[in-house]
């Protein structure tokens, strides 16, 4: 992908900014109860890393890892699970971590599996809401950044595996 093909949407202030802010939120509502965060690999990598430090909320973490077939820039609804929870999560509050929220499919089907195991309860943290292409009702709880459209990559979020390490988001541009 061309340099000039992308350009900043979200730069690492903004982020540090609504992650701080989502730290605060999260702290609010749970005080000194404590939280597991169930983080989405890979996309949200970077965004749990910044999250937990914002915590003034005990928290533990674990993480599975979803795929949705389909490659390119089009999800295709069916999800994969390429790595289970190794934590149990009955009775605990659960905070599930994404980076970005598209379809909803990937989040329909990681919350209802996880509610099979009787958290005490469960709960959506995603940086990234894109609305415009939303196919499931499903809302995050704590949200960072709404969007329209587009596809955007950076700060943990990808093109077929390149630019995570971006520390901005950037828009991609269709050329
Ligand atoms: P959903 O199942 O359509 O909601 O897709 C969610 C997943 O698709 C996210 O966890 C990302 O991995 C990926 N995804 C959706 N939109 C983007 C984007 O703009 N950039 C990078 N990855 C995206
Ligand atoms: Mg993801």
């Amino acid at each position: 992908m061309a340099e000039q093909n992308r350009k900043i949407l979200f730069s690492r202030e903004r982020i540090a900014t609504e992650v701080k802010r989502l730290g605060q939120e999260i702290s609010r509502d749970y005080g000194d109860e404590e939280v597991m965060l169930v983080g989405v690999l890979k996309g949200s990598f970077l965004f749990i890393a910044d999250l937990i430090r914002e915590l003034e909320t005990p928290a533990i973490v674990d993480f599975v890892r979803l795929a949705s077939y389909g490659s390119g820039t089009q999800t295709s609804g069916i999800i994969e699970f390429r790595k289970e929870l190794e934590m149990p999560i009955k009775d605990r509050h659960v905070i599930i971590v994404e980076d970005i929220v598209d379809s909803g499919y990937t989040l329909e089907c990681l919350f209802n599996k996880l509610l099979l195991q009787n958290p005490r309860s469960l709960k959506i943290c995603t940086l990234i809401d894109k609305r415009a292409r939303r196919e499931v009702d499903i809302e995050a709880d704590y949200i960072g950044i709404s969007m329209e459209d587009g596809f955007i990559i950076g700060y943990g979020l990808d093109h077929d595996e390149k630019y995570r390490d971006l520390p901005d988001i950037y828009l991609v541009e269709e050329s």
